[in-house]
């Protein structure tokens, strides 16, 4: 085995939107003769079908419980899942829980990120519900292998949703195969299509499907080994021994064991170096944006990124990048009560007013844009809620002190302005600066990768209210 595949699996999933072409049969049966042809090599089995044929082929005895696949959705490392099961098979016992779960699998590449953390080594096959739902997305998604069984006309037709769904995302359809199941081999045709095989095979091809060299038949025998007085499973290397089926298993086993033995690096190893470099690149930018922050009030001068003494209550950045930084959230109520609302005396505080005006802060996002109008520099200013509705407007005039004569003292919102939107000659830029309410307890985490791209949704939404 390559050394990538100790931790990262290579995956085969089984799926068609037809119910009934065998597709659990072949999931099963084939994870046995896998493992037959090639002792050494971990193979793993499990179903998102709530049909527990799975359990009913390889529970051994009643181990203790150690989780099913409901557990590996909700983020266990597969590894801890795995169940020694009958004929040397690894599986993850089915779960029914699988229907309610669903919904909070919102993306379809949910599965590969799990299977590339999930330490399982070797094979695993996954099997399909008969549908195209969010699950089976998954599964085709993280396959490096796909294998769709067809039986007829009916089921042929069906594959263009896979192969459509393939397009849609833009994944490349190398992975998909089609395989020809439960060939009636008694039926025969006049002309160059001789029998169903041959037949399906051409209008597959027809359509640009991929088709697996081999196929499987109908055999009454195969057919029996669901349904016998131990209400378990039997299988068709030990049960069916002698027929073309057994002969076709072992045939489209083995091509499956060369296909894995030529990977070096199964989609659970690119995936996981996909996403190791992803964090790289989130943890990079989440350190330049947090060195660029300006470490210091920008009302008191303390210091609000190294030592936290004051509680951060908004980020603040200009529409043009060249200033970010926090502001302590005492020092920036004191500007709303006075700058903004335009209370005449400052208020303590543990005072009721402070805190409604507090409270209201931390819900909103604010916007300060500077405008010349013909007696001097004006600031608009705006409240948005955190979707970016406009709340309310107002404007200012900007000057550098407050007060009378006598009691002159700097004006806050001129310091605000001045300190992040003054250009390199002193004069303001055409750019506006917006506050962003942020966790006390962590400011910078605005920063990370996510709650930046919010941000940045919400800048981009007040730019296009305030043009
Ligand atoms: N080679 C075969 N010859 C005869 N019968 C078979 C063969 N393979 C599977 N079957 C039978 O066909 C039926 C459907 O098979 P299976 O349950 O594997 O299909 P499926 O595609 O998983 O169905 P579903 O879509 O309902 O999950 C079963 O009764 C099974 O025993
Ligand atoms: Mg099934």
């Amino acid at each position: 085995m390559m050394p990538a595949m100790e931790q990262y699996p290579y995956i085969i999933t089984v799926s068609s939107e037809k119910g009934g072409v065998g597709k659990t049969t072949l999931a099963t049966n084939l994870a046995i003769f896998l493992k037959a042809l090639h002792e050494d090599l971990p193979v793993t089995v499990f179903s998102f079908d709530n049909h527990f044929s799975v359990d009913k082929m390889f529970a051994m005895g009643s181990g203790s419980p150690r989780g099913d696949v409901a557990d590996l959705l909700m983020e266990t490392p597969g590894v801890e899942l795995l169940h020694t099961g009958q004929y040397g098979v690894n599986y993850i016992p089915s779960s029914t829980a699988l229907a309610d779960l669903k919904g909070s699998v919102r993306s379809p590449m949910t599965l590969a990120r799990l299977f590339s953390l999930s330490r399982i080594p070797g094979i695993v096959i996954v099997d399909t519900r008969p549908d195209l739902d969010i699950l089976t997305e998954n599964a085709l998604y993280a396959a490096d292998r796909v294998i769709i069984p067809v039986k007829d006309m009916p089921s042929l037709e069906n594959c263009r949703n896979i192969f459509n769904l393939f397009d849609r995302r833009g994944l490349d359809k190398k992975s998909l195969t089609l395989l020809p199941c439960l060939i009636d081999s008694r039926i025969k045709y006049d002309g160059p299509f001789r029998d169903q095989k041959t037949l399906l095979k051409a209008y597959a091809i027809n359509r640009g499907y991929r088709c697996l060299d081999t196929f499987i038949a109908k055999s009454p025998k195969v057919e029996s080994l669901n349904t016998n007085p131990t209400g378990k499973i039997f299988p068709i290397l030990t049960h069916a021994r002698g027929t073309d089926v057994h002969h076709q298993y072992a045939q489209l086993g083995r091509m499956l064991l060369d296909e894995f033995t030529a990977t070096t690096e199964p989609r659970s190893h690119l995936f996981h170096q996909w996403l190791t470099a992803e964090d790289a690149r989130k943890k990079e930018s989440f350190f330049a944006r947090l060195t660029g922050l300006q470490p210091d009030c920008l009302f008191c001068g303390r210091p609000l990124v190294k030592e936290r003494r004051e509680h951060a209550s908004h980020y603040f950045a200009t529409s043009d990048d060249a200033a970010c930084g926090l502001l302590g959230e005492e020092c920036f109520t004191t500007f709303l009560m006075t700058a903004i609302y335009q209370m005449d005396k400052e208020l303590p505080v543990d005072d009721p007013t402070r805190l409604i005006i507090e409270e209201t802060a931390r819900e909103s996002a604010f916007a300060f844009k500077p405008a010349e109008n013909g007696s001097g520099t004006m600031v608009e200013f705006h409240r948005f809620d955190l979707s970016g509705v406009r709340l309310g407007t107002k404007t200012y005039p900007l000057r550098e002190f407050a007060g009378g004569i006598l009691a002159r003292k700097p004006d806050p919102l001129y310091t605000l302005i001045n300190r992040t939107l003054a250009g390199y000659g002193g004069e303001l830029r055409d750019a506006f600066l917006l506050l962003y309410p942020v966790n006390r307890e962590t400011p910078e985490a605005v920063l990370q990768e996510e709650s930046y791209r919010e941000f940045n949704r919400l800048r981009k939404r007040v730019a296009e209210q305030l043009t």
